[in-house]
């Protein structure tokens, strides 16, 4: 199984281009030991060939020109997304439908009823698509066991539901639904390595820290170093657990969950990094204290092979 990170930044990415935080302003001027980011995304397959777009950015253009292997020109109209799942309805999740809507044939969707629902009414992408490329819709039922995915053959992929939010436009911000949100867990069924994803993640809960524990890479929530740090900064009035993102930093934080992971060989990957987030700086103490424990941060281009 082959995994490339397109984008490794939350919503507005690094730098996000009305921020003037000490990270964005820094890596804008080139002041800052830190690498630009774009928004969150993975893209997964089995063959190198077809791949599953995971979440559809909107920077999708730009992730597509850096990554060739999404664009194997084989005819006239080509495209290696075979087929898009959404983690959830989230503008930095969703954009990117709206820009494969050249295609010529119908988009694979595979998303939750939830999500459905948020992306035909309050954010009705799929109802625009149905004037170009039209969508195929695919249910994710949470209860039916692994997901058929045609593209994917030798990758076993199950959806589980996760505590976190619905997007700010949402009916369900504030009336949460199973389904809003779900981390994944890719299995490749010859090296029965495991991978899991989950770029949103507000609480930890017994079936999703399962899930962790077992994998062989971890690519999970990295938005926020402290609840409160887009306050501190005057940015927001948001805190990380209002937008369902578990902090790394302090007791109970994403930093002690994953250190009570032991997996031999397993590696643990922060990825959907706030661009306010000091993890992003190279050399700063926040990145070394993560060294300390074994966590890597996820950029941009970076590609694994279970
Ligand atoms: C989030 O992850 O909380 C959202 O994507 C934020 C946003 O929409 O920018
Ligand atoms: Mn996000
Ligand atoms: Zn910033």
């Amino acid at each position: 199984m082959k995994i490339k990170v397109l984008g490794s930044s939350a919503g507005g990415g690094f730098p996000q281009w009305n921020c003037n935080c000490r990270n964005c302003d820094g890596v804008r001027k080139g002041t800052l030991k830190a690498t630009p980011r774009t928004q969150s995304s993975i893209a997964v397959s089995d063959n190198g060939t077809d791949w599953l777009l995971v979440n559809a950015s909107p920077d999708i253009l730009t992730q597509i020109a850096a990554n060739r292997e999404l664009q194997p020109a084989r005819r006239p109209r080509d495209s290696g997304i075979a087929a898009v799942l959404t983690i959830d309805a989230q503008i930095d999740h969703v954009t990117g439908l709206l820009m494969l809507r050249e295609r010529d044939t119908p988009l694979p969707l595979y998303v939750t009823d939830p999500v459905w629902q948020d992306l035909s009414t309050g954010f009705p992408i799929t109802s625009i698509l149905a004037h170009y490329c039209k969508v195929e819709r695919h249910r994710i039922a949470l209860d039916d066991g692994p997901l058929a995915i045609p593209a994917l053959q030798k990758t076993r992929i199950e959806a589980l539901p996760l505590t976190s939010k619905a997007p700010p436009y949402s009916p369900h911000r504030e009336a949460p639904e199973r389904g809003d949100n779900i981390g994944l867990v890719f299995t490749d069924t010859a090296t029965n390595k495991r991978v899991f994803y989950a770029p949103g993640l507000g609480a930890m809960e017994p079936h999703v820290y399962e899930a962790m524990a077992n994998a062989d890479l971890i690519l999970v929530d990295g938005t926020l170093w402290t609840d409160d740090e887009m306050i501190r900064l005057g940015l927001s009035k948001k805190t990380g657990a209002d937008m369902g993102h578990l902090a790394q930093s302090g007791a109970g934080g994403m930093i002690e969950v994953l250190d009570s992971i032991d997996r031999p060989g397993a590696r643990k990957v922060l990825i959907h990094i706030n661009n306010t987030n000091p993890i992003l700086v190279e050399d700063g103490p926040e990145r070394r204290l993560l060294a300390g424990h074994g966590i890597e941060v996820a950029s941009d281009g970076m590609a694994f092979e279970l």
